[in-house]
């Protein structure tokens, strides 16, 4: 083995280029693998910038004898020439694929057990064992190239952040619960027995309290803890660029995080994203996609069908809309040469979201067949075919249930189906804004209402005026938006409430008494007395950005040390057991 010594690299892999031909090079790294072609030795040696050719040649007979002894992942150290590489081995595929290092001298600075994953190559072993080993699993170029990419956005947000003014400030992460509604991870006190912290939803109330404080522009790269089912796109442990603006608008703040996204998939992906971003309004985006994170690269839009049915004797339909429920659809374009299978799959599909099932039917050139074709008129199937804008070949897709279910249903239809007939590039990157929700959902299970996105967000001044009549609540907008990119919700924000009177009237309709709002937010309703300026903000989720950016399919391919869907670290065994006196000093016992 060898040691660092005086040793410096000159440059890292992907840093050499043509210009540097013939000159002396140092490179340092790992052995990503080894060729060994009798006569001649090739290394690709890896580093976190990528990955450059040696060639060693048998004549340094030194050389080619430790040559010989390297094993993949051994660290080493290579100083020679850099040189073109002989025709038959020119690789223009590969970043340095033109030229190589002619090894003169081959340093071992370490050595390494047989690996438990494999580092080259696509990743073969199952996700547990990768994530075991996630600082291994973190050595393969896609990974590194995700985690870089990731440090290249945040520095990209500070430098744009910066310019414009805003000041980076530090929440705390040992806090009272925050109201983001997901369970709170709890800390217990040592020195206050029986009290806990919570670990931060988000920074919300420390955000407004800053401007409140009046520093005007606030952001922070804040790490967020909520204790929620888990999917996909969704850890235990997230973080958000959260911002905060006083003195704003809906308009400043979207013209803000499109420059913003601008820079980033500009610099990041080299893509020149079209200004302004589309804005769909809360009850269109339902209306049109079934969804509030409408995914907008392909059409295939829902309609309701309620209208045209309402004359059916089909008792499906019938009770459906005796219910008060709707009846929408989609036509699944060639969707009519579906087999009976895949027509299975998509009600299964149906029923996993919760529906009950789905009615189909075949469009033919003179109207509608098969399926449920036999249930309706010659002019209801004209209106069907004319409201859904199906053609010939089209396979309707039809849901009867509560209005939110069949936009649930057929809105995960329309996904999986985009996707499955490759209705668009998935290069494409398509952008919006969902505005104007309501401010209150109703809650049918405890009978309540409920805040759609949190409860210190402002109304739309116009239906202030509704807090005063009961039967309105519902119809209360707030001054909320969405950003949402290829179907995936990206960022929430909202103007706030910050006079004190409305807020009131908010919890009033969430049916808070005085004494719980005291203890829960007692300290943030006395600031907002004191003087509180007009404000509002967002909070961009920064590991699905950077999941958009890189292509990747789940949210731990984004993360360098992520949760498994079970909220566990496998490498450090997380959450563990902690010993006898740590129970007692916490004032903690467990039972069963
Ligand atoms: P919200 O709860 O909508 O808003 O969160 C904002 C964004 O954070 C991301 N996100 C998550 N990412 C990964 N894992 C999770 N478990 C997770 N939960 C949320 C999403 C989401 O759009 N305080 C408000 C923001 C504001 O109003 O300024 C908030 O937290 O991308």
């Amino acid at each position: 083995m060898d040691n660092l010594g005086n040793l410096c690299r000159s440059h890292y892999s992907s840093q050499l280029k043509l210009q540097h031909l013939g000159e002396k090079v140092t490179v340092m790294g790992w052995v990503h693998k080894r060729r060994d072609l009798g006569g001649l030795i090739f290394i690709d040696l890896r580093d976190v910038k990528g990955i450059i050719q040696i060639v060693i040649h048998p004549e340094n007979e030194a050389v080619f004898a430790t040559a010989e002894k390297v094993r993949n992942e051994y660290v080493i150290a290579v100083c020679g020439t850099l040189v073109k590489r002989s025709e038959g081995n020119i690789n223009l595929q590969k970043a340095t694929g033109e030229y190589e290092i002619a090894a003169e001298k081959l340093y071992i600075l370490n050595d390494t057990e047989p690996l438990p994953i494999q580092i080259e190559g696509v990743a073969m072993a199952e996700e547990d064992l990768r994530l075991t080993y996630r600082y291994l699993d973190l050595r393969r170029p896609r990974l590194q190239q995700i985690i870089t990419t990731r440090a290249r956005v945040t520095s990209l947000i500070r430098n744009y952040l910066d310019a414009q003014g805003f000041y980076e400030i530090e929440t705390p992460m040992l806090m009272k619960s925050t109201p983001e509604g997901a369970r709170d991870y709890l800390v217990p006190s040592r020195v206050h027995p029986g009290k806990f912290y919570a670990l931060p939803q988000s920074p919300q109330i420390f955000k407004q309290l800053l401007m409140i404080s009046g520093f005007d522009r606030y952001y922070q790269i804040a790490r967020c803890f909520r204790d929620e089912d888990l999917r996909a796109d969704r850890q235990p442990e997230f973080t958000q660029l959260d911002i905060e603006l006083s003195f704003t608008n809906q308009e400043q703040i979207f013209a803000l995080l499109e420059g913003l996204m601008h820079t980033i998939f500009r610099e990041i992906k080299g893509i020149e994203l079209p200004l302004p971003f589309k804005r769909l309004q809360y009850v269109d985006a339902m209306n049109r996609f079934g969804s509030d994170k409408p995914d907008l690269r392909f059409g295939m839009e829902l309609c309701d069908l309620s209208e045209a049915l309402k004359g059916s004797d089909f008792l499906v339909f019938k009770s459906c809309l005796e219910a008060g429920g709707s009846i929408k659809a989609i036509a699944i374009p060639g969707g009519a040469v579906f087999s009976r299978k895949q027509q299975d799959a998509l009600v299964e599909l149906a029923k996993h979201l919760g529906g009950k099932g789905i009615a189909f039917a075949k469009v033919a050139e003179g109207g509608l067949e098969a399926g449920i074709s036999k249930f309706l008129s010659a002019g209801e199937m004209q209106e069907l075919i004319r409201l859904s804008r199906a053609k010939a070949g089209d396979l309707l897709a039809i849901v009867a249930d509560t209005w939110e279910m069949s936009c649930k249903v057929l809105s995960g239809l329309r996904n999986e189906l985009g996707a499955q007939l490759k209705l668009y590039d998935p290069q494409e990157i398509a952008f919006c804004w969902i505005t104007d929700f309501p401010l209150f959902n109703w809650d049918s299970e405890n009978q309540r209402w409920e805040p759609a996105h949190h409860m210190f967000s402002m109304p739309k001044e116009e239906h202030i005026p509704y807090f005063s009549q009961p039967d309105k609540i519902g119809e209360i907008q707030g001054q909320l938006y969405d950003m949402v990119c290829n179907g995936m919700e990206l960022s929430s924000g909202s103007i706030r409430c910050h006079r004190y009177d409305i807020q009131k009237q908010i919890f009033d309709v969430l049916g808070f008494n005085e004494e719980e709002l005291k203890r829960r937010f007692g300290f943030f309703l006395d600031a907002l007395k004191y003087g509180t300026p007009p404000h509002g903000g967002i909070a961009p989720g920064l590991d699905r950005l950077i999941m958009l950016l890189t292509n990747a399919e789940s949210i731990r391919d984004v993360i360098a040390f992520p949760k498994t869907l079970k909220a566990t670290d496998l490498m450090t065994q997380a959450p563990g057991e902690v010993d006898e006196t740590q129970w007692k000093e916490l004032h903690l016992k467990y039972e069963e």
